[in-house]
């Protein structure tokens, strides 16, 4: 049996410890210290009158092995390493350290146990479909991270369309890569452990990241992140903030930035944009970012939404369940260079007119008919054009966006947040289609 991640040791002490006493329960350190390697958070209790002293020693000791992080929590003392641990490792260990301590020395231990306190509370399905109720909440092991990943605690994650549409089998039988799968993410938490090939992060550092559709993760306690896919998080930028930012924040920044040409600095020439389901995770973050540059916004939204589309920034808006919004018309009489299509079900016969003579549609959810028109218009060198966009995930465009909304130049709208606990419950929020912003699930 392999244990990976924390391991907690309790070590009770009966009897009074004096110093030679200490330097035996350092010995037991030491042994752990050189054979275990990982995150060790070990307790030693004894009667209160002798805890603080010996936790005071017990940290310089640590310090002196140079331990990672030693730190005292109320009377228990917390290290940590950085290297994988397995419980066979440990376990012959202990009793070892324990039997030896009790012959060699007078010092009577009551007990020198190892619980794997190792697990955490995730949400996982085990097969396709089910939706809201084929999530299960299960004890699973905290994850190690490998050379180059981070361990983190989890304070928020962000449900994206991506997640459920994956349970449904649209990406079978690529994704999920096995069964049962921890779906999420888009996640902000706290380092806890590092790999040893981390260079940028260390334990206690505040950030956000994206674990991959790939391997998922997000609705969990604890998570492991690529270095390469997580950034810092500024004291400023809340967790629920950060954790909205990067499939949606990411998207929208692809779609007009790469895919459209739009410089967020203002410079470069006036665009005149239609982004479809504005009110969505993707359609927030691009109405914002697109106001940024030098552009005319016109937007389609439901009805209740329509004053804060406006009060983002965007200069017309359109209630997509009337006729003029189906059209899709500006008010104005616009068209539109660019049009970030975040709605589905809207034929190219309704964008083609409202389009310029070089319009593009930068279709975010790629069907069969729109990849047929997509390969249409390129075989017939067509001006007018519909294009499918995929994130790519990039940590430098992640961070851009994160200190965006440090300054205050970007905001992630909440639509709703859910405990872990109640993590169905957000599940069935996102597949409903009619979130405004992001849903949260934070764990606790
Ligand atoms: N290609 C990629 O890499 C990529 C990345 C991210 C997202 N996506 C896709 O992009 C789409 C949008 O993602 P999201 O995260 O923004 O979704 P979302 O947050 O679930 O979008 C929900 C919002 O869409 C609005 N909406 C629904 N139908 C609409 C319509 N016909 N016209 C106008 N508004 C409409 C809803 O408004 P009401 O409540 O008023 O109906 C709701 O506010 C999804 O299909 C997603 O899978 C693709």
């Amino acid at each position: 049996m392999e244990i990976e991640g924390f391991i907690h040791i309790v070590v009770e002490l009966q009897n009074k410890l004096e110093d030679e006493d200490f330097e035996l329960m350092t010995k037991v350190a030491r042994n752990m210290w050189l054979s275990t390697n990982s995150v060790i958070y070990g307790e030693m209790f004894s009667h209160p009158t002798q805890i603080k002293p010996v936790i005071m020693r017990a940290a310089i000791f640590a310090r002196e092995l140079r331990l990672q992080k030693v730190k005292l929590e109320g009377d228990a003392l917390c290290w940590s390493t950085n290297f994988p641990l397995t419980y066979i490792d440990l376990l012959p260990l202990l009793p070892l350290s324990a039997q030896s301590l009790c012959t060699e020395r007078p010092l009577t231990f009551s007990s020198v146990s190892m619980a794997a306190s190792n697990l955490m509370h995730a949400v996982q399905y085990d097969g396709y479909g089910g939706g809201s109720a084929g999530l299960k909440h299960v004890e699973v092991p905290v994850p190690t991270p490998k050379k180059d990943e981070l361990l983190l605690k989890l304070e928020a994650t962000s449900l994206n369309p991506i997640d459920w549409k994956v349970q449904k089998g649209i990406m079978r039988p690529l994704l999920p890569r096995k069964f049962p799968h921890i779906p999420g993410t888009d996640v902000a938490g706290e380092v806890v452990e590092v790999g040893p090939g981390v260079k940028s992060f260390k334990a206690g550092d505040k950030v956000l990241a994206n674990l991959g559709i790939a391997d998922g993760g997000g609705l969990a306690e604890f998570a492991v992140s690529k270095e390469k896919l997580t950034v810092a998080r500024p004291a400023e930028v809340s967790a629920a903030e950060a954790a909205g930012l990067p499939i949606a924040g990411l998207t929208a920044h692809q779609a007009l930035t790469q895919s459209a040409g739009i410089k967020l600095d203002g410079s470069g020439q006036q665009a005149n944009i239609l982004i479809t389901a504005a009110s969505g995770g993707v359609g927030l973050y691009a109405v914002q970012l697109a106001k940024l540059g030098n552009t005319h916004v016109t937007v389609t939204c439901g009805a209740r939404n329509i004053e804060l589309v406006k009060s983002l920034g965007a200069d017309e808006v359109l209630d997509y369940k009337t006729p003029e919004g189906a059209a899709l018309k500006s008010p104005s009489g616009r068209k539109y260079d660019f049009v970030i299509h975040g709605a589905t079900g809207i034929p190219w016969s309704t964008f083609e007119p409202n389009l310029s003579e070089k319009g593009k549609v930068f279709d975010l959810t790629p069907s069969l008919s729109s990849m047929a028109t997509f390969a249409l218009k390129k075989i017939t060198f067509s001006k007018k054009q519909l294009l499918p966009v995929f994130v790519n995930v990039k940590s430098e465009n992640l961070d851009y966006l994160v200190k965006l909304v440090k300054e205050g130049k970007l905001k992630t709208l909440i639509d709703s947040k859910h405990s872990l606990s109640k993590a169905e419950d957000a599940w069935a929020k996102s597949i409903d289609g009619h979130a405004t912003g992001k849903v949260i699930v934070e764990p606790f």
